[in-house]
């Protein structure tokens, strides 16, 4: 593959569409000339995201429930049977429980762990028959893949968890040629997390003071990252997980 950051002819599949960061990605991709599959459970929002992106031709919606049994396969075969193939993987959807050790249900452990961990897992292997060299995995990891947060026990593991899928999944792919890395955004504000983080909370407040950017980010500021792991200009990245949080996690 060239060593160009367009993505002209690659088509690519991005969970989590519907919102925040996926939203984000889907745009960025789409307006560097991939075609997309667009998944994410809300229909209407799925829509508006197509919109969105300038481009709807190049779009097909999917809404599904990426944990249910048969979901990932029947996104796969969505994407070859509208594109023909299918070359990048960008694994954003997710969720976050805010839930201290004391009052933490297994519900909400095996809930996290079912769609941070688990769906990209089976999706990726429902993928891999489509995947051939060239081919680009990226997952959303999360600066609490590599360091704690009190209050989010589930969350940190599902996310540490997330980096270990991409260093090995990169060691078992490489020799086919398909690269696999991460992308660990630190703040950024989305509905994962407006209600905290939204207006000028005491926790906003304590978040800005802690980031040497001095401010939350915004999904655009996650996106290009994405798309360069996705493009041939990554050509030689294999396993790595890039950080992108204001230099939080740089103290
Ligand atoms: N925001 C941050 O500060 C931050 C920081 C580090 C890492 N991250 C990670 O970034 C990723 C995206 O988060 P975000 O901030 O963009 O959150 P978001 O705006 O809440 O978006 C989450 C997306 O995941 C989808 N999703 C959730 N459960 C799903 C399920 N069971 N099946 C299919 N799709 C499902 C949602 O679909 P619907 O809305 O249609 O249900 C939505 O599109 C997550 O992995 C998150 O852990 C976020």
């Amino acid at each position: 593959m060239a060593r160009s950051d367009a993505l002209d002819g690659r088509v690519a599949v991005v969970t989590g569409a519907s919102s925040g960061i996926g939203a984000a990605c889907a745009r960025e991709l789409v307006g560097r000339g991939a075609a997309a599959l667009l998944t994410g459970r809300d229909p209407a929002r799925l829509a508006a995201c197509i919109e969105q992106t300038g481009h709807p031709g190049r779009c097909e919606p999917l809404a599904a429930d990426l944990t249910a049994d048969g979901a990932p396969e029947a996104v796969v075969a969505r994407c070859v049977e509208r594109f023909g193939r299918l070359d990048v993987l960008v694994h954003s959807a997710g969720i976050y429980a805010n839930e201290p050790v004391e009052r933490a249900t297994l519900e909400t452990f095996d809930r996290q762990f079912a769609i941070n961990v688990r769906a990209p897992y089976a999706l990726t292997c429902a993928a891999l028959p489509h995947l051939g060299p060239g081919a680009s995995i990226v997952f959303i990891s999360s600066v609490f893949g590599s360091v704690g947060l009190a209050g989010a026990t589930a969350y940190c593991a599902t996310k540490g968890a997330v980096e270990q899928l991409t260093r090995t999944l990169a060691l078992e792919l490489a020799p086919r040629g398909v690269r696999v890395n991460a992308v660990a955004p630190g703040f950024i504000l989305t509905a994962l997390n407006e209600a905290t983080l939204g207006g000028p909370t005491e926790a906003r407040r304590a978040v800005e003071a802690s980031t040497p950017a001095a401010r939350i980010g915004d999904p655009g500021e996650i996106a290009p990252a994405v798309a360069y792991l996705a493009s041939g200009a990554a050509s030689f990245v294999h396993g790595a997980t890039l950080v992108i949080d204001g230099g939080w996690a740089a103290q």
